[in-house]
């Protein structure tokens, strides 16, 4: 089948990418007002993009219906800041709480009964729990169509000393237990005994027939 994206709806292209673009890492974003308000909302159109200088990327659209940006961008683009909380199994329901279209007026931690940590750089704080967070600034903040991509400068990153192999340094990603967003329909994968091991191939070990 050949989808014809010209003639396909926003909806339909929608449905088609995320299923085609998975599993995605989800960033569980913590962000505030100016007044302070708290907001978190997860976000699998993310990635990092870069890391000299580290930077990572969110696609956040706008809400159907009324166009307007979700809280989550309208925070960044007036503070400057946020921190993305890795979202690992067991904090994937309250992540999901997080995702609920509630007024601005309430705090999605709250409802997800989430407490925060101050962060060391910025000044939006991490969620305590979470195992590892990345605090960003904002570097720039691209306006596509109805989305707004928004790029993140990581100027400092946490992680429990548990998930840490400080020979690399390394993440033990094995045991950090991340979890990934599929279709888009509640479908999400685990990473708990899931690792594959597939080392690379120099161009001398290719051409002694290594596979
Ligand atoms: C796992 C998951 C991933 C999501 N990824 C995105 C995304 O990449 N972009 C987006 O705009 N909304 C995404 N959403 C929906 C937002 O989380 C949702 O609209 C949220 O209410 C926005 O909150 P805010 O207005 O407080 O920023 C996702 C939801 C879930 C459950």
């Amino acid at each position: 089948m050949i989808i014809d994206v010209a003639t396909a709806s926003p909806r339909q292209i929608y449905n088609l990418l995320i299923g085609l673009v998975a599993p995605r890492p989800i960033a569980l974003v913590t962000s505030h007002n100016e007044q302070g308000r708290l907001n978190a909302a997860p976000f699998s159109a993310y990635n990092y993009l870069c890391t000299d200088p580290p930077v990572v990327g969110i696609g956040v659209t706008n809400r159907p219906g009324t166009f307007s940006p979700k809280d989550t961008a309208q925070n960044i683009r007036r503070t400057g800041e946020f921190v993305v909380n890795v979202v690992t199994e067991d904090l994937l329901q309250q992540m999901n709480i997080c995702a609920t279209d509630f007024p601005q007026e309430v705090d999605e931690l709250q409802m997800a009964g989430l407490e925060t940590a101050p962060s060391s750089i910025v000044k939006v704080p991490r969620i305590r729990t979470a195992h590892a967070a990345l605090e960003c600034v904002e570097h720039t903040t691209l306006e596509i169509g109805k989305s707004r991509i928004i790029l993140g400068r990581v100027v400092a990153m946490y992680v429990e000393d548990e998930f840490v192999d400080p020979s690399g340094p390394y993440i033990k990603a094995e045991e950090l237990h991340a979890v990934g967003r599929m279709n888009g329909l509640g479908s999400y994968v685990k990473t708990r005994d899931a690792f594959l091991t597939q080392p690379r191939i120099s161009y001398g070990e290719w051409q002694n027939g290594k596979r």
